[in-house]
């Protein structure tokens, strides 16, 4: 029987689905990856001057116009037939009695395009601009303006509402992301190296708990040794796992 085979008997059995993604998830929409060789974020802009509370210190304007730009390039495209399948999953597993929870490193827009009205996004939003001081959000439209604004309510500035390295996770995000891994009998894990922690610890921690983790990954990732690896794409292989 084939890992994919495999993989569908499991996702037929589990009642509790968590999804977990990774910037591949959105490759296939043509959103960059991270740490693709060559053609990763990582591979051409410098981490350190751009995803860091001292790079906002820095150089404010540099940092935010790189966020922007990065939001408008998402908002240039659309989400892919594995975003659509999660969303599908997700519908009709709720309509069984069952759930399907999505829990991404990834702060584009695409799960909520695809129609899922409820994703955990571990690492922020490129679509949920805040106050650097007071956190209060800022206007949606904020997010694609490549200028700096100010806050309203306090002598803040409107900051990119990621999480920077060197920044804790949302308390809200990581508690909701915790209880969702804590209560799935199935962890599907979708387009990421498993190289950033806290949130790499998550299937790590399921799959220690014996609980069953497919990968769906055409590479191999830190991940890999914990699960069953489905050696395809996101936009090929979930159509086909949760067909
Ligand atoms: N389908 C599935 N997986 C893919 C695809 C695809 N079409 N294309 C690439 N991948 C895989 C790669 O093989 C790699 O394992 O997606 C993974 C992308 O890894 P990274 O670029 O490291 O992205 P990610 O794991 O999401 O990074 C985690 O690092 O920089 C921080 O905050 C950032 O959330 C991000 C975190």
């Amino acid at each position: 029987m084939s890992p994919l085979d495999i993989g569908r008997r499991l996702i037929a059995q589990a009642q509790h689905i968590v999804v977990f993604t990774g910037a591949g998830m959105s490759a296939e929409s043509g959103v960059p990856t991270f740490r693709d060789a060559g053609t990763g974020l990582w591979a051409q802009f410098d981490v350190s001057q751009l995803a860091t509370p001292q790079a906002w210190a820095h150089d404010s304007e540099l940092v935010w116009r790189w966020y922007a730009e990065r939001a408008a390039g998402v908002r240039a495209t659309e989400p892919n037939s594995g975003h659509h399948a999660i969303a599908a999953l997700a519908r009709d597993r709720r309509a069984a009695g069952g759930s399907v929870r999505v829990v991404t490193q990834n702060v584009d827009d695409l799960h909520e395009r695809a129609g899922l009205d409820e994703v955990c996004h571990l690492h922020g939003s490129l679509f949920a601009p805040r106050c650097d001081q007071c956190s209060r959000p800022a206007a949606l439209d904020a997010a694609l303006r490549a200028e700096l604004s100010a806050c309203p309510a306090c002598p803040g500035r409107v900051r990119p509402g990621v999480v920077w390295f060197g920044e804790a996770l949302p308390i809200h995000a990581w508690d909701y992301a915790e209880a969702a891994f804590d209560t799935a009998d199935l962890v599907v894990v979708v387009g990421t190296s498993g190289v950033v922690h806290p949130a790499a610890s998550l299937p790590e921690t399921a799959a220690l708990r014996g609980v069953q983790v497919i990968e769906v990954n055409p590479e191999a990732s830190e991940l890999t040794r914990v699960n069953l690896r489905i050696k395809t794409t996101a936009a090929e292989g979930l159509p086909l796992l949760f067909a």
